[in-house]
């Protein structure tokens, strides 16, 4: 089972999480369900996901509430500012109904808006009065991360970013290194299209396992966080059981040789 890593503000993260994105509504209490049976304890949901209410059921029909890190984040759109942030803060707490929620992040910069930082100032102060314990980023590019720490000192304790062996984010890992965010990659497989690469299939058959867990556990070697979706409870037993998938300097340096830059979600400057 993926241990915990530590965050800036002193809390910790599960290195891996279970994702909402695209868990069809009639889904959602099942999948989340399962998650939490094979042992997932964060839940990434967002406001945009459209499946909270279901989220938020599942998660008080499992009686696991208290061993949860439950995530939701800020769309922002139409209106990206400080105010309604705090606003759909509120909404996606009553949407949940689990109580106050424990992580909450700027879905996307839209940094054309120019709005960002103070949305940011919305989650420290949402933070400061103890409604939300960490607050994060998500897709923000490292010219937005400058930004927000140069304008209000306070660093993100994570930024979910896509990230997978064909966008490693060297530069973003670099950066938030130096800064003290987690990288948290979504999409961690390539949604899904990384499967059937023959070098993934090759390291994968050289440990008896499968190219989702050396993918996943090569997120985790690189000593960052990921959240996974899968719909299928086996799928979500096995991406969790990474402890025998160890994977050496060899692997990982067959895996470096992958990257491409290419994407398989929106780049953040194609979202304002
Ligand atoms: P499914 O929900 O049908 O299991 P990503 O997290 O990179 O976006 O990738 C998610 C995609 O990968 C989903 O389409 C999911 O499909 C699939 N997937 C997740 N885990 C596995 C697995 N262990 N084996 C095969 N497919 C997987």
């Amino acid at each position: 089972m993926p241990g915990t890593l530590a965050l800036n503000d002193g809390s910790r993260l599960p290195a891996l999480g279970f994702g909402l994105y695209k868990v069809p509504i009639e889904q959602t209490a099942e999948v989340t369900l399962a998650g939490i049976d094979a042992g997932y304890r964060l839940v990434d949901g967002a406001r945009f996901y459209g499946n909270e209410r279901e989220l938020g059921e599942a998660i008080r029909s499992s009686g696991r509430r208290d061993d949860l890190m439950v995530a939701s984040k800020f769309w922002g759109d139409p209106v990206q500012s400080r105010e309604q942030a705090i606003a759909d803060f509120a909404d996606s707490e009553r949407e949940l109904g689990v109580g106050p929620l424990d992580l909450y992040i700027i879905h996307w910069p839209r940094s054309s808006r120019g709005a960002f930082v103070d949305v940011w100032r919305g989650l420290i102060e949402l933070q400061q009065e103890g409604r939300v314990r960490t607050i994060g980023v998500a897709n923000f590019e490292p010219d937005d991360l400058h930004r927000l720490v140069d304008e209000t000192g306070v660093a993100p304790a994570l930024n979910q970013v896509e990230s997978h062996p064909w966008l490693p984010q060297h530069e973003l890992r670099a950066l938030h290194a130096r800064l003290g965010i987690v990288t948290q990659a979504w999409s961690p497989l390539g949604r899904g299209r990384l499967l059937d690469d023959p070098t993934l299939l090759a390291v994968a058959a050289k440990h008896s396992v499968t190219v989702a867990q050396v993918v996943l556990r090569w997120h985790l070697q690189l000593g960052g966080a990921a959240v996974v979706k899968s719909t299928h409870p086996e799928r979500l037993r096995q991406n969790l059981d990474l402890d025998d998938v160890a994977l050496d300097d060899d692997d990982m340096a067959v895996i470096a040789g992958m990257e491409s830059g290419e994407r398989t979600g929106t780049h953040p400057r194609d979202r304002q």
